[in-house]
């Protein structure tokens, strides 16, 4: 299994597009459309052209050629500009066969050689023992827990903050 990181590219739209219909999104903030229009897909793949390699950096992950995931680092504003906020998602049939871990150390090296940051910081839901996983297992810490700091779908969930410098 080659597990790879590419750049964006506008032909990918598709792709996208289906994965983003597919993500389970029990774990993940309002942020991402639902349904994920045409629309949606322009404005975030535009976003991504005009931010990449100045504040973040973007990535498909493909599993032999394919794309089944999507990785990003991107740097804080203001105060918080030495700070960048690592997210991914995975079709859910790419899911626990190690793919994230090796997509993780990859941004992380690509982000810390292109983005003038010092740290990246991880937020992950309390259950999500997955996405915990993946992060340590990259050399991210535990820095604290904000108690019932989220809301979603008429529940509260503890956020864990990890963080990994430079
Ligand atoms: C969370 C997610 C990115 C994990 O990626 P993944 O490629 O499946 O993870 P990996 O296969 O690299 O496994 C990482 C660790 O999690 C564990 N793991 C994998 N699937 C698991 C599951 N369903 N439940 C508990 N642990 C699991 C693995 O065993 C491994 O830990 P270990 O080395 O201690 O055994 C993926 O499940 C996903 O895309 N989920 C939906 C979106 C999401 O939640 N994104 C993260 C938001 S912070």
């Amino acid at each position: 299994m080659k597990i790879e990181l590419r750049k964006w590219r506008p032909e990918d739209k598709d792709a996208l597009i289906m994965m983003c219909n597919a993500i389970d999104r029990s774990y993940l903030s309002g942020r991402i459309p639902d349904p994920y229009t045409e629309e949606a897909a322009a404005w975030w793949l535009n976003m991504v052209k005009e931010s990449e390699g100045k504040n973040g950096v973007f990535r498909e992950i493909l599993v032999d050629g394919k794309i089944v995931g999507n990785i990003s680092v991107e740097q804080n504003t203001d105060v918080f500009c030495k700070d960048a906020e690592i997210g991914y998602y995975l079709l859910p049939e790419a899911k626990s066969k190690g793919i994230m871990t090796e997509a993780a150390r990859q941004i992380c090296e690509i982000a810390f050689e292109t983005l003038d940051i010092t740290r990246i910081t991880g937020l992950v839901y309390e259950p999500n023992t997955a996405s915990r996983r993946v992060l340590e297992k990259n050399g991210f810490e535990l820095e604290g827990i904000k108690r019932n700091a989220i809301y979603k779908n008429g529940r509260s969930y503890s956020d864990c903050i990890y963080g990994k410098l430079k």
